[in-house]
């Protein structure tokens, strides 16, 4: 496995490599791999002849009160991690290298970041685009593996890949949970045992929903009702938003139909966590 900090040493690594016919999937991530990530590089790795895993924790879709700094970097373990999956190539740039002084371009899909995570974390989308659409340049892969868990963030950069014309196939893959529901992401690490056991209630939301959506429930409202009353009963946990959208275009619905999505974020303590799923159908 090689390991790339210099982008224009990516850019000719990748072109060597797809000059000799091989295709080149990319998972792009901020580190700290969970089994989340180790599930998208296999889907990746199924379906291109070479893996490569961006490593970069991004500081223009944080907020000015959010975990930039603190973010886990665990870069020496998130190396054999990858090696073990099968990786082969890491890009892991400084910031000052994809950033440079005078750096002064944002790529912004409006309509799609607005609402969910874009009206309490504004700018973040702007951020991920933008070094999505730089790692894209700079790697040039021909298909790209993001997590569902970011059901927003996929359907961003999916506009943004069909907006902007970028050769790239965009892959959506499943949500990892834990065994008890929890979904993956870096930030479970933050949690307290107590907060941990607390964090059940977006899986306990999302599960309530699908039995209400189950046993003839229609009416969005009172659903969204039901799950709020729910999750106000764990006092660790505090609802940023819980919304039933329409999952291509993120529409919030009134009623249920087969392409409902349940939307959540909700802190537990000082950790943000955010979680979705399907209400109706497995599409
Ligand atoms: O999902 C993430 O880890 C990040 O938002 C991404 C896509 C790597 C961009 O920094």
């Amino acid at each position: 496995m090689e390991i790339i900090h210099n982008p224009a040493a990516m850019t000719a690594w990748s072109k060597v490599e797809r000059a000799g016919g091989r295709s080149l999937a990319l998972v792009p991530t901020m580190g700290c791999l969970h089994a989340g990530h180790l599930s998208l590089m296999a889907a990746a790795r199924r379906r291109a002849d070479l893996l490569a895993v961006s490593i970069f924790v991004n500081p223009v879709q944080f907020g000015p009160d959010e975990d930039f700094a603190s973010y886990p970097r665990i870069f020496e373990a998130d190396c054999l991690a990858a090696e073990e999956a099968g990786v082969d190539v890491i890009f892991a740039p400084e910031t000052e290298v994809v950033y440079p002084p005078g750096f002064q371009t944002r790529v912004q899909v409006t309509g799609l970041s607005q609402g969910l995570c874009g009206a309490g974390r504004p700018g973040h989308f702007d951020g991920v685009a933008t070094v999505v659409a730089k790692l894209f340049n700079i790697i040039q892969p021909q298909l790209a593996v993001f997590g569902e868990k970011d059901f927003q963030q996929l359907a961003v950069v999916r506009a943004m890949v069909r907006d902007l014309n970028f050769a790239v196939e965009i892959v959506g893959h499943p949500i990892v949970r834990e065994e008890d529901g929890l979904a993956m992401s870096s930030r479970n690490r933050y949690l307290s045992p107590a907060e941990r056991q607390a964090a059940l209630c977006l899986y306990r939301a999302l599960k309530s929903a699908r039995r209400q959506a189950a046993e003839g429930e229609r009416d969005c409202g009172r659903i969204i009702a039901s799950l709020v009353t729910a999750i106000a009963a764990e006092p660790r946990a505090c609802v940023e938003y819980l919304q039933i959208v329409n999952d291509s275009d993120l529409r919030e619905l009134k009623k249920l139909t087969d392409t409902a999505r349940l939307m959540m974020a909700v802190h537990i303590g000082r950790t943000r966590l955010i979680d979705n799923g399907y209400l109706l159908s497995k599409r």
